[in-house]
């Protein structure tokens, strides 16, 4: 049997390259191995938690569209799909929201991050907390669960979602299967070396934080500003540089061989200036992501060609997911009465 691989990304911003090393790189590569099955998808009903500006939230989804297929996806060999394309996805959330515990989503850190910030600034600690953020967890678990997916490759960031879909699948399995196991709990795999990329400030790049490196919009010109911008310290060229300190270094790394990183961390201990430093690590990063952007600038002028073939991939998709969700319909008792 092949395994089954599943990922998606919310449609709330431009792409940057933190999605690419965590998530799109990796995925492309395991879509292109015999076997493995490759589901992968834009999160758009996960966007509607975090924004609530419908022109960025249409203008987001192109984006990552366009971005999965210029990053080499070949459509007719994964199952490439929206999620808001595949009503199997929120009626399976409702019957996994009956089984999960409130306890569980006490603890998801998400919702944790908004509970501190509010009661570090002195106010109600659930101002400003929808329940699709609370429940934010289920969603996804269903989004993995709806095609058993075995393994999900993502940041480190997604390791806690994960292991709560494994929690939610095997309660379901414990209160409904019977001996029968309706769902397969899922893997994650996180890339070691990219399981962080961190951002302009060091933080993790994140949409959230501001400080993303984006990996198409504004072409060549805006990837050699941005990264001029990266937080470095204050030393002078010439003066050795704590290489391993430096995200310059770990940046660097998620693009290049282990030898060619090596070459430049000696330089950055040598004392190779943040300028010429910079300067390299742009156009390492631009060397891979050059041919790339000219195919996403093709595929971002052809809208309905993007449409068309997520329409495809949902169709695809939903062939899968409509039986699954039959049989758990059955299995919680939605049956026919005759
Ligand atoms: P999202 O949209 O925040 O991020 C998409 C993917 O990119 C990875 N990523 C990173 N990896 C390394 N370094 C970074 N700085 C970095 N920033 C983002 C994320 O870990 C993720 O893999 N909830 C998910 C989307 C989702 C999903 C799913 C993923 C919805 N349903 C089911 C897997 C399976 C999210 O918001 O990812």
């Amino acid at each position: 049997m092949k395994t089954r691989v599943l990922t998606g990304i919310t449609t709330t911003g431009t792409p940057h390259l933190g999605n690419y090393v965590g998530a799109i790189r990796p995925a492309v590569a395991a879509s292109r191995r015999d076997d493995v099955e490759s589901y992968y998808f834009l999160a758009d009903y996960h966007a509607l938690i975090k924004c609530d500006d419908p022109a960025r939230i249409a203008r987001s989804r192109l984006e990552i569209a366009a971005t999965w297929l210029a990053c080499g996806l070949d459509p007719e060999r994964v199952y490439f799909y929206r999620q808001s394309d595949i009503p199997e996805i929120p009626e399976l959330t409702w019957l996994l929201t009956c089984v999960t515990g409130k306890g569980l989503m006490n603890r998801a850190h998400a919702y944790k991050a908004s509970v501190d910030q509010n009661v570090a600034a002195g106010e109600d600690p659930d101002a400003g907390v929808t329940m699709g953020l609370y429940s934010y967890p289920i969603l996804m678990a269903a989004d993995i669960l709806i095609f058993n997916a075995h393994q999900v490759p993502v940041g480190r960031d997604q390791i806690q979602h994960i292991e709560m879909a494994r929690d939610i699948g095997a309660r379901f399995n414990h209160l409904f299967g019977a001996g029968r196991e309706y769902f397969v709990l899922p893997e994650v795999v996180i890339e070691e070396s990219v399981a962080t990329l961190p951002g302009l400030d060091g933080r993790k790049m994140s949409k959230s934080y501001d400080n993303t490196i984006p990996l198409f919009d504004g072409g060549a010109k805006r990837l050699k500003e941005t990264i001029a911008r990266i937080v470095t310290d204050s030393r002078l060229p010439g003066e050795p540089k704590d290489a391993d300190a430096s995200h310059l270094l770990t940046l660097y790394r998620a693009f290049a061989d282990a030898a060619d990183a090596e070459t430049f961390r000696a330089d950055l201990v040598a004392g190779l200036g943040w300028g010429d430093a910079k300067q390299r690590l742009f156009e390492r990063i631009e060397r891979d992501v050059a041919p790339m952007r000219a195919r996403y600038e093709e595929l971002i002028a052809r809208p309905d060609d993007i449409e068309d073939v997520l329409q495809q991939g949902a169709k695809k998709a939903r062939a899968i997911a409509t039986p699954l969700l039959a049989g758990l319909r059955e299995a919680v008792g939605l049956r026919r009465l005759g």
